[in-house]
Formats: C-alpha cells, sequence, structure tokens
C-alpha cells in the first residue's frame, strides 16, 4: 500500500492547493489518501492539546445522498461529484472535560515549562478554572479557529497525494442531525475530496489583496513592504505565479467537465 505522493516539495504544495469544484465521480479516492488527510487535519495543533475537533468521513451513497440535499445551493454539485467530503465539527464537551486532561499533560511531557510561568499548581488552580469557565458561545469561537487549523493541514495533504479539495458551507443543524452529533458538537464546514476534474494549471492562482494592503509592519494599516527577490524565489518555487483568468484554455476546461457532469456551460466572463 503506498499513498504515491505527487508532490513532495511543501512549497510547491502550497503553490498547488487550489479550491477544486469539479472531481472525477468515477475515480474513488484510495483508503489510505483518506486516512493520511485525516491524520493531517489530527496533527495540527490544538489549544491546550484538549483535542476538540471531530471529521467525520462522508463516503457511502446512502449518506452522501442525504447529506448532498443539505449542504448550500451552489454546493450541491460539488458534494454530489467529489468521492469523499470530510465533516469538520468542533465539539465544546472535548474542551470542558479535554482541557483538565491535555493540559496537565503537555506539562508533563515537557511541552510547557516553568521556564515560561507554568507549573501543576498554575495549570490545576487558575488556568483551568478560568479556561472551562468560558460559555459555549466562547468555546465555539475558539474552536473554529482550531478546526479552520485542521481544514488547513487536511488541504495541504489532499494536494500532496494528488487530490483535488474545496470547503463547502453547508446547513449547520441539519448536518448534525443527520450525521447524529450530540448536542455539544457544532458543523464548521464540509471538504470535498476527489481526483480533479478541472486542471491545476487552467485555475491559475487565485488573485489575493496587494501585500501591504492586508500585511502591515508594526501599526496597524502602515503596509509591510513586500521584498521582490523573494517573491521571485517563491515563484520559481511553484508557490505563485500568473493571476487566475477566463483564458480559452480556462473556458475549454470548466466546460468539458460542466459537459461531462451535464452541468450548465458558459460562454464568456459575464455568464
Ligand atoms: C472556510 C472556507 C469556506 C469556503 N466555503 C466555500 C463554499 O461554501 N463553496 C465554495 O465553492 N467555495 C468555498 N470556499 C473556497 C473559496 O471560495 C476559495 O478559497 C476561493 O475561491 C479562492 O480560491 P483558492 O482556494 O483556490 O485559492 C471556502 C473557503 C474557505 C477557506
Amino acid at each position: 500500500m503506498a499513498l504515491n505522493y505527487q508532490s513532495v516539495d511543501f512549497v510547491k504544495v502550497l503553490g498547488e492547493r487550489r479550491s477544486c469544484r469539479f472531481y472525477d465521480p468515477d475515480r474513488p479516492v484510495e483508503a489510505e489518501k483518506v486516512q493520511a488527510i485525516c491524520q493531517a487535519a489530527r496533527n495540527a495543533s490544538h489549544m491546550g492539546n484538549a483535542n476538540c475537533i471531530t471529521l467525520t468521513i462522508v463516503e457511502d451513497q446512502a449518506t452522501k445522498d442525504k447529506f448532498t440535499e443539505i449542504v448550500s445551493a451552489f454546493n450541491i454539485p460539488m458534494a454530489k461529484m467529489a468521492p469523499v467530503s470530510i465533516v469538520f465539527a468542533l465539539n465544546r464537551d472535548l474542551w470542558y472535560n479535554g482541557l483538565p486532561k491535555g493540559l496537565p499533560e503537555l506539562f508533563k511531557m515537557g511541552g510547557i515549562n516553568p521556564s515560561h510561568g507554568w507549573s501543576m499548581d498554575n495549570i490545576e488552580n487558575t488556568t483551568l478554572p478560568r479556561l472551562t469557565s468560558f460559555p459555549p458561545e466562547v468555546v465555539s469561537y475558539l474552536l473554529s479557529c482550531e478546526t479552520g487549523m485542521a481544514m488547513a493541514s487536511a488541504q495541504l495533504m489532499a494536494t500532496a497525494l494528488g487530490l483535488g479539495s474545496c470547503c463547502y458551507a453547508g446547513q449547520g443543524p441539519k448536518i448534525a442531525e443527520v450525521l447524529g452529533f450530540p448536542e455539544s458538537a457544532q458543523f464548521v464546514w464540509a471538504m470535498a475530496i476527489g481526483y480533479p476534474g478541472e486542471s491545476v494549471e487552467s485555475m491559475g492562482w487565485r488573485p489575493r489583496s496587494p501585500y501591504g494592503d492586508i500585511i502591515y509592519k508594526e501599526k496597524f494599516g502602515t503596509p509591510a513592504v513586500a521584498d521582490p527577490a523573494v517573491d521571485a524565489e517563491l515563484e520559481s518555487l511553484g508557490m505563485m505565479g500568473a493571476p487566475s483568468a477566463l483564458t480559452p484554455e480556462r473556458l475549454a476546461d470548466i466546460n468539458k467537465a460542466a459537459e461531462q457532469m451535464g452541468l450548465p456551460t458558459r460562454t464568456d466572463e459575464n455568464g
């Protein structure tokens, strides 16, 4: 059993990750690749090492059929096409019950240390009572960041394995019901996984805000300056490149995939 990494250069993986919205529905995702993606999410950073994030793999046709009905309308074709969806949720119970285990463990194994002011006394009598007194809405807010970290790791692993992926929204309460979540678990986001039905090359790099518009130095709003030589090197390593455009190649790629799936095609940038 081999994972067959398509791309093991981490910088290139960062550059190749793309939100893929067409998948080959007839090419299943190997079980070992799904496992590797889930392990990447599990290995992401967790607050206090409480491990509050859950992933539910949706793969069987019966579950998929029910699930596809309750995702946001624009995401239905993607949910149908992708052989696998992973549903990311946070579980607040794992915060309230996991922190009292995770934090002392971190201390005992030398992850957090007296050098930084940590002690068992401080953990048991100050930190844990404070963190576990947070109301559920605050815990959900904190854990949604943690879920995002797990999702990012999962997406990068999928890319490294030659798979496409895309985060997608759905109707949280209904998803929770269909997948049998306990009261303390909250749907955060779903992720489609499958072999791409559109090419990464034709997608180009989706535009981002200019560097200095969102990256500041010392003070909010004071633009940080990007060194063009660094950017050139990142470009040569495959992390950045030509921005996305609706070129004839891109149009042909989208329409081929859409036609194969019996979905509407488009003619130009206006539709
Ligand atoms: C948290 C999150 C939620 C998203 N939700 C959706 C979604 O519901 N449907 C969708 O088609 N794309 C969704 N996307 C994908 C973004 O729209 C996508 O990132 C954007 O088009 C930029 O493209 P790129 O990811 O290829 O760089 C989501 C992305 C993130 C990070």
